[in-house]
């Protein structure tokens, strides 16, 4: 049997404890007890996404969030401000226009982060622009949005509200929703809250909540308004996902104790490391912006697709990055250090890496890369 390694920006390992607590016996959504688990998480996810509001839960995977996130928010018509600056952006845009949202898309070169200052202009041109939605974290493109400065663009617009896709990016690095004013806050429990797929959370701002309060847009099961009021009696509006429920409060209170600051140290760590030992391999970064800590974007070495990278990873070595995809196939691959992954898992993946790539014709000095990573790691010693 081959061992797996899993260093993909989502799904992302989960911790043995975490599995266990998910194999609990099943217990029923409307009992008491689960009542106690649901007033834990509320607690445990405002304390993640570092807002005074509630934060909503769904069964569904994140897209389900950005979906309810217009819906929740816009009516048929209204129009929207998309960056479209990798896949997700892309999505946004998708969504909109499945509900008869107008959008008018702010095209950013794959692997650039959008400034505020094209943002503002499109706002000038576009004053009947209601929402601007954006990626925190571009997972395509392994990007960083300045979402901290489109809060401060928009704060003081009542007429506009910022919806920030942060599936690949809350629990990473800072994204405190209430200070820097992000009004939709979506994520998914596959990355860094070190989960299985299946759990879409959604927190909104004030401002935000008087936008539900007008919005046309057709929904059923992702309606915010409903699904705040029964979460406020510690219920969900329907049957809730009880083990990955289960397995959500032993991740958040795992966080809790960590701390958001350990956590982010962690990750920025794990990051720069990787791209130290990029660096040290003669390899380039796809992110020319913000390069997040999430996840390190790679160029392929000219002459070898990223794919074959991927690929021989994945069937030589039971190891599974992410390649590139749509217009960045073949171009990158993609290695994540986000949720539970440690030093010497980025240690793996870069000695793997360096394997691979001698295979494939790219030589670089065995060990090279990997002592690069340590030096960060460990320091000298
Ligand atoms: C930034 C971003 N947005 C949206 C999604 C889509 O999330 P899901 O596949 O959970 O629907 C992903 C998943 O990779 C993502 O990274």
């Amino acid at each position: 049997m081959k061992k797996r390694y899993l260093m993909a920006p989502g799904p992302t390992p989960i911790s043995p404890q975490t599995l266990l607590a998910m194999a609990s016996p099943i217990i029923h959504h409307r009992a008491p007890e689960f009542a106690e688990v649901l007033a834990e998480i509320r607690q445990g996810l405002k304390y993640l996404y570092q807002t005074k509001n509630e934060v909503l839960i769904f069964a569904a995977s994140g897209t389900g969030a950005m979906e309810g996130a217009i819906t929740n928010t816009l009516s048929p018509d209204d129009t929207a401000l998309v960056v479209r600056g990798g896949k997700f952006g892309e999505r946004w845009g998708e969504i909109c226009e499945a509900y008869g949202v107008k959008v008018v898309n702010l095209d950013v070169e794959w692997g650039r982060a959008v400034t505020p200052a094209a943002v503002a202009e499109q706002l000038q041109l576009h004053p009947e622009i209601k929402a601007v939605c954006v990626q925190a974290h571009e997972t395509s493109t392994g990007v960083k949005h300045p979402v901290q400065e489109l809060g401060e663009l928009l704060k003081d617009r009542p007429g506009v509200i910022l919806i920030v896709d942060a599936i690949s990016a809350l629990g990473v690095y800072p994204l405190p929703m209430d200070e820097w004013h992000l009004d939709v806050l979506v994520t998914g429990s596959q990355k860094a809250l070190m989960l299985p797929p299946g759990l879409a959370f959604v927190g909104l701002s004030d401002k935000a909540w008087e936008f539900v309060k007008t919005s046309r847009c057709p929904k059923f099961y992702f309606n915010f308004a409903k699904e705040k009021k029964s979460l406020e009696k510690n219920q969900g509006a329907y049957t809730s996902a009880v083990s990955l429920m289960i397995g959500l409060k032993d991740v958040l209170a795992f966080i809790q104790q960590e701390t958001l600051e350990k956590t982010f140290a962690k990750h920025w760590l794990l990051s720069k490391a990787t791209k130290a030992a990029v660096a040290a391999l003669g390899l380039e970064l796809f992110s020319k912006d913000n390069p997040s800590e999430a996840l390190t974007a790679i160029q392929a070495p000219a002459g070898i697709d990223g794919q074959q990278v991927v690929k021989l990873l994945r069937e030589k070595y039971g190891i599974t990055i992410a390649g590139g995809q749509a217009q960045a196939k073949g171009k990158i691959f993609r290695i994540a250090h986000m949720g539970y992954i440690d030093s010497f898992d980025v240690i793996m993946a870069i000695a793997a890496l360096e394997v691979v790539l001698n295979e494939l014709g790219y030589k670089v000095e065995l060990g090279s890369g990997v002592r690069a990573a340590e030096q960060i790691l460990f320091g000298e010693a």
